[in-house]
């Protein structure tokens, strides 16, 4: 635990919904991010924060981690957050594998959201790919027993590579989309659906 980074109130929302890393060599203090303990959900790549605002909004009594590389898209989880008034959401500017693997401490996650990664479509560029044959490892240690990893793409290629990984782990079970979460949709599904594109949607839950 790093006293360094910061403490919120109780009760209070905090004043940028954007953690200050102090330091990314130890994992997160995650009892002094939020106002109120409560399980903790995660969406890497989270991009403009459409879902995830939308998402925590609609589940104030979980906590959730927005994780994006940009930041102009992660202001928009301050700025969507704050005028929503969520005290239960917080945004971190850092690459999502490095954020699974040492910020995030282990076993802390009830859910991660991934949604529309990257498909890096050229073949030389695949070794890129977020959700690749290490991936369930990781989502192993950032889950509690029994969270669920929810993944969703318009990429059919990529999505044979995430069903193929996760089936290959004996970790992990096949699990259905609740109709509560594939309703909230995010900025790259709702221009895709427009297309006429439609969401490949998988979900795994890790076994107890
Ligand atoms: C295609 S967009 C999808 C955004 C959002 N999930 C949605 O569905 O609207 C992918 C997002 O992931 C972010 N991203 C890509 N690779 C990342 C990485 N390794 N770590 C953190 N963010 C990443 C990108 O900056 C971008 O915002």
């Amino acid at each position: 635990m790093n006293p360094e980074l910061p403490l919120t109130a109780p009760g209070k929302a905090a004043d940028n919904l954007i953690v200050t890393l102090s330091t990314i060599l130890h994992p997160l203090n995650l009892a002094g991010l939020f106002p109120v303990p409560s399980p903790l959900e995660v969406e890497l790549g989270c991009g403009d924060a459409s879902f995830l605002a939308e998402y925590a909004r609609q589940n104030p009594r979980v906590n959730f981690i927005g994780v994006e590389r940009l930041l102009g898209r992660l202001q928009k989880v301050h700025r969507k957050g704050s005028r929503l008034g969520l005290k239960n959401l917080r945004g971190v500017r850092i690459e999502s594998s490095y954020f699974l693997r040492y910020l995030l401490p282990p076993h802390t996650a009830s859910a991660l959201h991934i949604y529309f990664p990257d498909p890096w479509p050229k073949k030389k560029h695949r070794r890129h790919r977020l959700i690749n044959e290490g991936f369930p490892g990781l989502a192993a240690a950032a889950l509690v027993p029994g969270g669920v990893v929810y993944l969703r793409t318009d990429d059919a290629d990529y999505f044979e590579q995430m069903t193929a990984v996760f089936a290959a782990s004996p970790q992990f079970q096949p699990d259905p989309t609740p109709e509560a979460l594939a309703s909230v949709l995010t900025d790259f599904e709702r221009d895709f659906n427009a297309q006429g594109i439609p969401t490949l949607r998988a979900a795994y839950r890790l076994r107890s």
